[in-house]
């Protein structure tokens, strides 16, 4: 049986659709009814009727609640590990490290105690750590404590190394680390809240670049890395490497609003997040950006996708074809 964590999330919803076209056991663990709900509704975009989604053992569970995870291991062969916690805020460090960190060590070693066949675990891109002596990025980039490191990124890196811990103790995994990813289902968070935004009027860009990814093109190399011979390796899931101002236009062109013309500069930026900063501290106010965002909005960030492309001998979906299918669902909603 297939245990997938995360399955009410943008990743885990996609994978469980596609791996219900081919599987009949799938275990899949969920914190809110609520989450199980917008999951469907994603599963419905790829079948006609929710049997198939029915038919998934459902098992509310939390990764750092470990009796309740023995229970949810019993029985499984394969294990997909996308349950994850984003967020960019330094406050939520603590946090992040219990579910990213310590629930991927959960996960690492019930998935040793029992012997299961294999692990794919869903990192990003971002703990690949920069290097000088090189204008890009692929797997052999080591994370790089000196950078200005986010505290997502500090976490997942975390948790990819108790990935990589559970390897020397015998576990058989595969890690994958997309870049952005572009799907549907998730308009009010990450990756998804960017539709919203656009599709509101957001006017505003910088000059960074970094990596983008269909969703297809993280859960269909997922099930063929999990299905293939391939084990303790990494992989990129890069489409493209584009600008924001691409991406927003190519967003605003789909949704059929006017693409953000103002160029926010770098000290712009330095100040917003400051004054963001003050605003949460004092009257509580979420804010939109970081200093590690910050610095991320005006960095040019390369990946390269070749090491996936020729072990499974992939084509990634271009973005624009990606965005225009995603803006079509975000306007249906
Ligand atoms: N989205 C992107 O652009 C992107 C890019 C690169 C890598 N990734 C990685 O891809 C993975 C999936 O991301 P996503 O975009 O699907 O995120 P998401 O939509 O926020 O989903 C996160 C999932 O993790 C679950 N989760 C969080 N804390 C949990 C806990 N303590 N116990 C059990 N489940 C928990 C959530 O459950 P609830 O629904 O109950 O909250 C949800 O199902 C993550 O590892 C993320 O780091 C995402």
């Amino acid at each position: 049986m297939i245990l997938v964590t995360g399955a009410t999330g943008l990743v885990g919803s996609h994978l469980i659709a596609q791996l219900c076209k081919t599987h009949k056991n799938i275990r899949a663990i969920y914190r809110s009814d609520q989450k199980k709900e917008q999951a469907k509704r994603v599963f419905l975009h790829y079948h006609n009727d929710a049997t198939a989604f029915d038919k998934i053992d459902w098992i509310l569970a939390d990764i750092n609640d470990i009796p309740t995870l023995e229970i949810v291991f019993k029985g499984i062969t394969h294990v997909y590990h996308c349950a994850a916690m984003i967020s960019f805020n330094p406050d939520h460090y603590k946090k992040l490290r219990k579910i990213n960190i310590e629930g991927t060590a959960n996960i690492v070693n019930l998935s040793i105690a029992n012997q299961i066949q294999k692990l794919c675990y869903v990192s990003s891109i971002a703990t690949l750590g920069d290097d000088p002596t090189k204008n890009y990025f692929d797997e052999e980039n080591d994370w790089n404590p000196e950078s200005l490191n986010s505290v997502y990124a500090i976490t997942k890196y975390g948790a990819e190394m108790e990935v990589w811990r559970g390897t020397q103790e015998g576990l058989n995994a595969v890690i994958v680390n997309p870049g952005v990813i572009i799907g549907s289902g998730f308009f009010n968070s990450g990756s998804g809240s960017l539709f919203s935004k656009i599709n509101k009027g957001f006017n505003y860009y910088t000059c960074g670049v970094t990596g983008y990814v269909a969703i297809e093109d993280v859960v269909t190399p997922m099930i063929a890395l999990m299905n293939g011979e391939y084990t303790n390796e990494r992989y990129i899931l890069v489409s493209e490497n584009l600008s924001f101002k691409s991406i927003f236009s190519s967003m605003a062109r789909a949704l059929g609003k006017s693409a953000p013309k103002k160029k926010v500069s770098p000290f712009i930026f330095q100040v917003a997040w400051r004054l963001q900063w003050a605003a949460y501290k004092t009257l509580g106010i979420t804010p939109s950006i970081y200093k590690t965002t910050a610095k991320s909005a005006f960095t040019n960030c390369l990946y390269k996708n070749v090491k996936l492309k020729k072990a499974l001998n992939y084509s990634f979906i271009p973005i624009e074809e990606s965005i225009k299918k995603t803006a079509t669902l975000f306007l249906q909603e």
